[in-house]
C-alpha cells in the first residue's frame, strides 16, 4: 500500500528511516490510531487534539497543520481499497547525525503515517465476549501521552496473550486504570463506571464517544476509580479503543464476569456505537 514519510507518497516498501532516529534509539516521539468507516475518520478532531496534547507532552512541535494532516489522510483512504480503514501515524524527533539524550538541535521531526483495512469485528466476541487478566501496571507515569514507547504495553499484552486472554487490565495502588490497549468500563445494578481522565491513563477517543452515547441512553454514568473487587464483582465489563469498538469481557482471570454472558447493556451501547459510525 501507499504511505507518508516526510512530505511524499510511496509504496511501503520503499519507505526508509535512517538508524539514527530517535524513535529507533529512544523511543521518543508519539503517535496516533484514527478509525475510518466508509472512508471518513471518525472524530477525526478529538485526535487531532490528542495528538497536540501528546506532542506539548513530549515538548515537540506539531510539524503540520491541520489541513496537512487532513489532506494526508484524505489522499491514503482514498488509495486503500478498503472502505473502513485504520490510520496510523507517528511523529519522532528526527533524525540527527548521532545518540544525545538531549534534544538535537536543527533537526526536522520524521513524520510517518500509513493505513490498514479495519478487519470486521469477529462474530464470536458479539456471542460470547473476550476474557481478560489483572496485572500490575508497570508502565510510566504519563500514560496520557501517545508515546511510541511502548515496551511495557508490549509485555502486558503478550503476557494477557501468554494465559489466552484478549486484554490485560491494569492495576496500580489497587485501582485497575485501563487497558494494555484500551480503556475500561464496569457495570454494576445497571450503573456504568469508568476510570477518570488524568497521567496514569490514555484519554480514548473512544471512551469519550461511549459516555456520550451512554448519555443519550439515559444510562447512569461516573467517572470514578474502580478497584479490583469492583471488577470482580461486575455484572458487565466492558474494553474498547478505536481498532475494537466496544467489547465485552466475559471473564476476568478465568472467572466468569456477572452470569458469564455477553451482558444486556452492552447489547444496547453497542447497537449505539454501530449506528453512530455508519
Ligand atoms: N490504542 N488506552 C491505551 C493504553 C491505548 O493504547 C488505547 C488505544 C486506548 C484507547 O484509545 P482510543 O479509543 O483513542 O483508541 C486506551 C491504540 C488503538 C493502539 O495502540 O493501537
Amino acid at each position: 500500500g501507499t504511505v507518508y514519510l516526510n512530505g511524499h507518497f510511496m509504496p511501503l516498501a520503499e519507505a526508509r528511516v535512517p538508524v539514527l532516529d530517535r524513535g529507533f534509539l529512544f523511543g521518543d516521539g508519539v503517535y496516533e490510531v484514527i478509525p475510518a468507516y466508509d472512508r471518513k475518520p471518525l472524530r477525526l478532531h478529538a485526535h487531532l487534539d490528542r495528538l497536540e496534547r501528546s506532542l506539548a507532552g513530549i515538548r515537540l512541535a506539531n510539524p503540520l497543520s491541520r489541513a496537512d494532516w487532513e489532506g494526508i489522510f484524505a489522499h491514503l483512504l482514498r488509495s486503500h481499497e478498503a472502505a473502513n480503514q485504520a490510520l496510523y501515524l507517528q511523529v519522532t524527533r528526527g533524525a540527527p547525525d548521532g545518540r544525545d539524550h538531549r534534544f538535537p538541535e536543527n533537526t526536522s521531526p520524521t513524520v510517518f503515517v500509513m493505513t490498514k483495512a479495519l478487519a470486521p469485528r469477529n462474530p464470536r466476541i458479539a456471542e460470547q465476549g473476550v476474557s481478560a487478566v489483572l496485572c500490575e501496571d508497570t508502565r510510566w507515569q504519563r500514560c496520557d501521552i501517545k508515546s511510541i514507547s511502548l515496551v511495557a504495553a508490549v509485555l502486558l499484552r503478550q503476557e494477557a496473550a501468554d494465559q489466552g486472554a484478549e486484554e490485560a487490565l491494569l492495576v496500580r495502588d489497587g485501582r485497575v486504570v485501563e487497558g494494555s490497549t484500551s480503556n475500561l468500563f464496569v457495570i454494576r445494578d445497571r450503573y456504568v463506571t469508568t476510570p477518570p481522565t488524568g497521567p496514569e491513563l490514555l484519554s480514548g477517543i473512544t471512551r469519550d464517544l461511549i459516555i456520550e452515547l451512554a448519555g443519550r441512553e439515559r444510562l447512569p454514568l461516573t467517572e470514578q476509580p474502580v478497584s479490583v473487587e469492583d471488577c470482580r464483582s461486575a455484572d458487565e465489563l466492558w474494553i474498547c479503543s478505536s481498532t475494537r469498538e466496544l467489547v465485552p469481557v466475559t471473564r476476568l482471570d478465568g472467572e466468569p464476569v456477572g452470569d458469564g454472558r455477553v451482558g444486556p447493556l452492552w447489547q444496547q451501547l453497542d447497537a449505539a456505537y454501530q449506528a453512530c459510525k455508519a
